[in-house]
């Protein structure tokens, strides 16, 4: 529970703010965190609002979105506006603001493809400071953000360049093609990409609005060669995907995303989907008094109503333990523990 709760309108008051008090605890959409405790510091909800057009040429628009704006809103004014680039990312919980700290990704795409600059405010100064690209040192479900920036910055404004034509158009991941077969669709627009993602995210994964959840709650393992030769072998049917380590495009997408197959010896990993591995150690659908493991993608763990934060921590806690046991795997949290 917050004590005491500040809502910012403007990168100013944020300013001001942050010169009086600088422990904050920061709300943006709050999407992708588990609250096990009560919150002593000022709750400090980030509401700045806005899109500006930086400038544009016959093929690329450049806009600079301030962190408060809704993601998936975002998304949907951007396809309106016929741009292209995020179309994949439909239907993301979240605000524009903390789409770059996880690096939010879906679909075989993920944001750090579009974003030029992240700008922010320096706690320890309160002054403007700017993250190139590079900078963001993005990963798979990781930037600096999660890392040695972590409690520095407060990310104020997201820079992206998107494509006005001759959009890039991303179909063979996951359930999205057969999707755009179903609607007899063979030359899909992004606004026909934007609509299979939602459905099938819809189909898979709980709406945060009714059940309470935070997405995927644990990132997909990377595990080497002979280790997943030795699964392979008891379970036949692993889904899998050979990533290269520095490969980071390639890590982005799901298991099922079979994307390039590289057949240099030593140096080749293998993602395996840690909702196979939950499933599989037969969690899947169970319901534990008021929180339990999503019924249709066991890489959700889902409050249905009064559970703390704590229970669903503990559980997940049992996931880790029984995965390590039967597959000698450590899934890693993906969400945000507070
Ligand atoms: N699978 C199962 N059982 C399950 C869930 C999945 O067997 O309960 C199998 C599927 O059959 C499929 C494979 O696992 O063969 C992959 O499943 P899916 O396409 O649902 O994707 P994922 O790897 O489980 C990742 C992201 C999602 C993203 C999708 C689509 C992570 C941690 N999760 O899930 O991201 O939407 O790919 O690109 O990388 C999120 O980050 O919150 C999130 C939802």
């Amino acid at each position: 529970m917050a004590k005491r709760f500040v809502s910012v309108d403007s990168f100013y008051e944020l300013q001001k703010l942050i010169e009086s008090e600088k422990d904050l605890f920061l709300l943006s959409g709050g999407s992708n965190m588990l609250l096990t405790s009560d919150i002593d510091k000022l709750v400090t909800h980030i509401n700045i609002k806005g899109v500006s057009i930086d400038k544009e040429d016959e093929n690329c628009v450049y806009l600079t979105v301030n962190s408060g704006e809704d993601w998936h809103e975002f998304v949907l004014w951007c396809i309106d506006q016929n741009y292209g680039g995020i179309e994949n990312l439909s239907l993301i919980p979240g605000n524009v603001g903390t789409s770059p700290i996880q690096n939010i990704g879906a679909y075989g795409v993920e944001v750090k493809d579009v974003i030029t600059k992240v700008e922010a405010l320096e706690i320890a100064t309160a002054k403007r400071v700017q993250f190139s690209n590079e900078e963001c040192e993005f990963g798979y479900r990781n930037s600096i953000f999660k890392n040695k920036a972590k409690g520095k910055y407060i990310i104020t404004s997201v820079s992206f360049r998107l494509t006005k034509k001759n959009h890039i158009i991303h179909k063979k991941y996951g359930a999205i093609e057969s999707e755009l077969q179903t609607r007899g669709i063979k030359n899909p627009t992004i606004k026909d990409i934007s609509d299979a993602v939602i459905a099938i995210r819809k189909s898979k994964l709980p709406d945060p609005k009714e059940i309470g959840n935070s997405g995927s709650f644990f990132k997909n393992p990377v595990i080497a060669v002979d280790h997943f030769q030795r699964l392979q072998k008891l379970y036949p049917e692993i889904p899998f995907y050979e990533v290269r380590p520095f490969d980071s495009n390639s890590t982005s997408l799901s298991a099922d995303e079979a994307g390039p197959v590289y057949h240099a010896q030593g140096d080749i990993l293998y993602k395996v989907p840690a909702g196979w591995l939950i499933e599989k150690a037969g969690f899947k659908g169970k319901r534990y008094g008021d929180h339990g493991v999503h019924g249709k993608q066991a890489l959700v763990l889902v409050n249905y109503g009064n559970a703390k934060g704590q229970d669903i921590f503990d559980l997940a806690t049992i996931i880790q333990k029984e995965i390590k046991s039967l597959f000698d795997i450590e899934l890693e949290i993906e969400v945000n523990i507070i």
